[in-house]
């Protein structure tokens, strides 16, 4: 009679690739509740996807809003960047969807998050944009449960500025800096922290994507964004 599989045994049947990344991130949030990693994304992929989005017209690009598309609001004074959705429809973001994929059912399996569905974009910072202090999602209002954004600027130096500030809560004046380099991936609880986006000297180019939980009930479908 066959046995059930081991926990170990079970995290090897995950097809993701690099399952050792994957549980150092599964570590962290669990811990902190946040994580940024380093060459986080295979480098074949941060470099088609930072072809890709250099490639797309500026007409592909929108004003930023706040809030979900159906409730869109633009608001100057908190943000000026301008945002590229990312569908499957290219192979480029069907990787990233699909290495998006591999995360959320790792962290579902590792630390029950019920995470449901993702969607993500790209975002263009000009110099001197800026995304001012604000949260993801706030409590009980939104199925917003964790934020990703990663990087994708080649030979980023500190002194070009356009950090993303992570703050620890609202009183957290001091935040962890995270310079934006190509590869690096941040994760975070999408309603504890507050975080801003610093003006840089240069164009800055990130993908930000946020994973939902399911919040369809009766015969309310729980829209994709
Ligand atoms: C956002 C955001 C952070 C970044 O788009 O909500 O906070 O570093 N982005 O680009
Ligand atoms: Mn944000």
């Amino acid at each position: 009679m066959a046995t059930a599989l081991t926990f170990a045994e079970l995290q090897q049947c995950d097809d993701s690739g690099d399952s050792a990344l994957l549980d150092r991130i599964a570590d962290d949030l669990y811990r902190d509740g946040y994580c940024i990693m380093d060459n986080a994304l295979p480098e074949p992929m941060t470099q088609a996807l930072s072809a890709y989005q250099k490639a797309l017209s500026e007409q592909q690009f929108s004003e930023a809003g706040i809030g979900r598309k159906s409730l869109f609001h633009k608001n100057e004074s908190v943000r000026t960047d301008k945002v590229c959705w990312i569908d499957g429809s290219s192979q480029v973001g069907a990787q990233w969807l699909e290495w998006c994929h591999s995360l959320k059912a790792h962290l579902n399996k590792r630390l029950f998050m019920g995470l449901f569905s993702f969607e993500s974009h790209f975002a263009h910072y000009r110099p001197g944009d800026f995304y001012k202090r604000h949260y993801d999602a706030f409590k009980g209002a939104s199925n917003r449960v964790l934020s990703l954004v990663t990087y994708l600027n080649k030979e980023w130096d500190a002194l070009d500025g356009g950090e993303l500030v992570l703050y620890k809560d609202d009183a957290d004046t001091a935040g962890v800096r995270v310079t934006p380099k190509l590869g690096t991936v941040v994760l975070f609880l999408s309603e504890e922290f507050p975080h801003e986006v610093r003006p840089a000297t240069r164009d800055r180019y990130s993908i930000a994507g946020w994973f939902r939980v399911n919040t369809t009930s009766g015969n309310r479908i729980d829209p994709p964004r």
